[in-house]
């Protein structure tokens, strides 16, 4: 309700100058997060890797990328908080403009090139908050290091954090670092992983580009599989080269994640399988789940919708449980997949008289 009144001026100021109003307010009034904001039922928790996410919907990486509003965010009502992505030195990103809205495609392209204030501002936050859902650290390279050094600096990043955070993502996926989705190789990948999981046994994940052939994304699955990482997060960003540089998500990159996400489900592998890109309402959710997939993120559809959006997801879910008798989401997903989706099936309409 207060969002859907603030949106329209927020929406009059450049989208990064928005944004960073918004998290003003959010660091200063984390209060603001719980007004605002709506608890997920008890039903709604589910198993994500080694987490209990409080209810399938996570907030994806990117929002609160130096980890400054976390208890603002906690109150909403997501079920798992993603900060990110951190790179171990502090660095300033691209030149501004970087962040443009598509208001009626519900999109945003973004070219922010990892803006952040670096491991060393963030740690603290993230060892200071005493968080009642699980958080996520998204880190990622530095620009100007090479792909050897990127392997030592999160390899430091994930030491310093590994007691204060619940899992980890690396992201080697974003359009907006040159160079940076070459690391999507195997000779690569297999190296950072063997050394993360040196260094400590939270759960893992790998988030990948939607912009990559099936070949390449089944073999990223296959590898993910052969080093027991806990499992992939899809999808970044899209490249559309005709609206401009950077990345774009939310409804315009809806339809290509969701291809990406059920290639990589028919695999059967046992990866978990987190599923972002476009998710906007609960028709995506339930349609992620349909092709076998469980919990989600989303970004860009909470900038559109608020808190709102969060709201209506978790009534929507309880309401779905109610309709097939089941007790909470757990039992749902202990469903074999075809009774998961006889479940998802639209109801036969009540018969006129
Ligand atoms: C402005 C902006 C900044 C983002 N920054 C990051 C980031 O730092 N790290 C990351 O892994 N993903 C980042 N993302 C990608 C999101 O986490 C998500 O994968 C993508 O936006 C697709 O989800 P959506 O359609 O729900 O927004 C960013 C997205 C946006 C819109």
């Amino acid at each position: 309700m207060l969002y859907s009144l603030l949106r329209p001026i927020l929406f009059t100021l450049p989208p990064e100058t928005a944004h960073e109003l918004t998290l003003s307010v959010a660091r200063l009034s984390p209060i603001l997060g719980r007004l605002s904001g709506s608890c997920p039922s008890d039903r709604l928790a589910i198993q994500v890797g080694s987490c209990q996410w409080k209810s399938p919907i996570g907030l994806a990486a990117g929002l609160d990328k130096n980890a400054e509003a976390l208890p603002f965010f906690a109150e909403q009502g997501f079920g798992s908080l993603e900060c990110g992505t951190i790179t171990l030195r502090p660095q300033l990103g691209n030149p501004r403009p970087r962040l443009f809205r598509y208001p009626k495609e519900q999109s945003l392209r973004n070219a922010m090139g990892f803006p952040n204030e670096g491991l060393i501002h963030i740690a603290p936050r993230l060892g200071g908050f005493e968080a009642t859902l699980p958080v996520g650290a998204n880190i990622g390279k530095n620009k100007d290091s090479n792909p050897e050094e990127s392997i030592e600096e999160m390899s430091i990043m994930m030491a310093t954090l590994a007691d204060d955070v619940d899992y980890f993502v690396i992201n080697v996926s974003s359009p907006n670092t040159p160079g940076l989705r070459a690391l999507q190789e195997r000779s690569y990948l297999s190296e950072l992983f063997q050394e993360l999981q040196s260094v400590s046994k939270k759960d893992l994940y790998l988030k990948i580009a939607p912009d990559l052939d099936e070949k390449k994304i089944i073999e990223l699955t296959a590898l993910a599989t052969e080093y027991k990482i806990t499992g992939l997060i899809a999808t970044n960003t899209t490249i559309m080269p005709e609206r401009g540089v950077g990345g774009v998500s939310g409804v315009l990159l809806k339809e290509r994640a969701r291809k990406v996400r059920k290639l990589i489900l028919d695999q059967k592998s046992p990866l978990e399988i987190i599923g972002v890109g476009g998710i906007t309402n609960f028709q995506d959710v339930k349609d992620f789940w349909m092709d076998g997939g469980k919990a989600v993120q989303l970004y860009t559809a909470y900038v559109y919708q608020g808190p709102e959006l969060l709201r209506e997801l978790n009534r929507e879910m309880i309401h779905f449980l109610d309709q097939n008798k089941l007790k909470n989401l757990t039992d749902f997903f202990k469903l074999d997949l075809k009774e998961r989706q006889k479940c998802l099936q639209p109801l036969p309409k009540p018969e006129s008289i």
